[in-house]
């Protein structure tokens, strides 16, 4: 049943069970899940927990929604509900952001806040796509009227991370049912809270039952089922590597349905020597400190000139010190929450202690942060080597490596030394050199002279092992749309 909370003044009623055909209904086992509040460790809610049988129920309803309702409805009307839900998402933004920062950790005024607008922009900007879906005609039969439709798949499946599960769901949710799908999203574990309200905001739109379906469950069992669902024909991932090659093994084994994956980085920064290092230090902090480092396209490797390198260094730290506000997340000033779980945090601790045995330098930070909670400071690793643990390894925290480099090649070569290929940041004041850099740099969004303030009108895509397929802008649609020709004869006779 909904709970009533309360937290920084401001008291809701909280949904707490599944949102399936435009109804929150209990899962069929009945059994629940705690959400914890990571800047206390306490519980805040338990929300009903899905099984396997609720999956299917979900997957059920969003087919009968697709086949009798949706896919019948024309694409300007689809738009116009998600540009509803894109201005409901700014009528409760106050409130979606108030329950994202108490579930998840993230920072009210300087974090959760800006989340909401992401979520507003992306459900307007895919709501003015949905009436856009052309095909093409080719003219080169004068006998045939030869052409292409581009149709939605009918289910799609999504499974998202705890990092941003509002602006997450609306990468996925937003281009999908533009395209004219239907929708299970799983939520993660950590972070039920914020979705399940806004399932209020789906039947405040006057979306129709079961086009939206939102679940809460495991990983291993709700998360597997999605991917191994015979009757959902798309999946869409954000997370961890790992967890991205078990969807595709999945897919693979079941029916073969489309994945789009979006997932881990290792993402480089290169400050060259001709820079403006007060720049290059501003963003390298906004890079990888912002949202407690749990950003997978974080600029984690910082590759440094050796003849900037001490005073980038001072730079950094300087930064750190003056813009890095640890304390409780509806604070306005504070800019440093906690990191998603206690054993999160530990992975991160673990991490630190292993750069050092590899003969790193901890600048600043290093450790935990206060009495209660999941808090680790801002924490800058020096003389770390190509190839050592934390030059590789997603720690996904608020940690940085700095690791030297003397000439253009080696940057570039240590850039691309990792498995993963999501972000890249370069900083320059030569022109051909960042641009040359963008291209010589393999991954899916490089930034020239900033890092991290990713704009939703380019899309996001993973080279090597960061992802399959690509999010956001014009060609985020595509990944929900599948090609079909169809050719009419004029008059052929045989
Ligand atoms: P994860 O990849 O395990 O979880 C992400 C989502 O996948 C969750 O909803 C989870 O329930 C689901 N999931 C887990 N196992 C699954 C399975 N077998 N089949 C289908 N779905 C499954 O991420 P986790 O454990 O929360 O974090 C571990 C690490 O992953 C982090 O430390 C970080 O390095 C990376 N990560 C990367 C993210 C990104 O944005 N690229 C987001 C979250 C985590
Ligand atoms: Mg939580």
């Amino acid at each position: 049943m909904p709970v009533e909370l309360e937290v920084n003044q401001v008291t809701w009623i909280q949904p707490t069970q599944l949102f399936i055909n435009n109804e929150f209904k209990d899962a069929v086992k009945k059994n629940t899940l705690e959400t914890i509040d990571p800047s206390t460790g306490k519980v805040i809610a338990n929300v009903q927990l899905a099984t396997a049988e609720d999956v299917d129920i979900a997957v059920c309803c969003s087919r009968k929604a697709f086949n009798k309702v949706w896919k019948n409805t024309c694409g300007s009307d689809r738009g116009k509900l998600l540009i509803k839900l894109s201005e409901l998402t700014e009528k409760y933004g106050e409130l979606l952001a108030t329950i994202e920062a108490m579930d998840s950790g993230k920072p009210m005024y300087t974090n959760a806040l800006g989340d909401i607008e992401e979520c507003a922009s992306i459900y307007r900007y895919y709501g003015g796509i949905a009436d856009k879906i052309e095909g093409k005609v080719s003219m080169d039969d004068p006998l045939a009227l030869s052409y292409t439709r581009r149709e939605p798949f009918g289910v799609v499946g999504a499974i998202i991370p705890w990092n941003y599960p509002l602006a997450t769901a609306s990468w996925k949710i937003a281009p999908a049912l533009a395209a004219g799908n239907c929708i299970v999203l799983k939520v993660a574990e950590n972070t039920p809270l914020s979705m399940l309200y806004f399932a209020n905001l789906v039947v405040e739109a006057g979306f129709p039952p079961g086009v939206i379906n939102i679940i809460t469950g495991t990983g291993q069992e709700v998360g597997a089922k999605l991917s191994s669902h015979m009757d959902v024909d798309k999946l869409t991932f954000t997370g961890s590597t790992a967890v991205g090659q078990k969807i595709l093994q999945a897919a693979a084994g079941s029916n073969l349905k489309d994945c789009t994956l979006e997932l881990g980085g290792k993402s480089p920064l290169i400050v060259f020597e001709d820079c403006d290092l007060d720049q290059a230090a501003k963003w390298a902090y906004e890079g990888i400190m912002y949202n407690m480092g749990q950003i997978c396209c974080g600029t984690s490797r910082l590759l440094v000139h050796e003849s900037v390198h001490d005073k980038f260094v001072e730079f950094l730290l300087d930064v750190i010190a003056r813009k890095s506000v640890a304390g409780d997340v509806f604070d306005k000033n504070t800019t440093h929450g906690p990191q998603i779980s206690s054993a999160h945090l530990q992975k991160i601790k673990g991490y630190v202690e292993c750069a050092k045995n590899e003969g790193a330098i901890v600048a600043c930070g290093g450790a935990q942060w206060g009495e209660n909670g999941y808090y680790f400071l801002p924490t800058i690793l020096l003389n770390v080597k190509p190839g050592d643990t934390v030059d590789q390894e997603e720690i996904f925290g608020p940690v940085a490596s700095v690791t030297k480099f003397k000439t253009y090649e080696e940057a570039i070569s240590i850039a691309n030394n990792t498995k993963y290929g999501l972000g890249g940041a370069v900083f320059t004041n030569d022109i051909a050199k960042g641009h040359k850099a963008a291209n010589d740099i393999v991954t899916g969004y490089v930034w020239i002279n900033s890092s991290n303030d990713q704009d939703y009108h380019l899309p996001f895509t993973g080279h090597k092992m960061s992802g399959i397929g690509s999010e956001l802008g014009t060609t985020g649609i595509e990944g929900y749309l599948k090609l079909k020709s169809v050719q009419v004869n004029l008059g052929k006779r045989i």
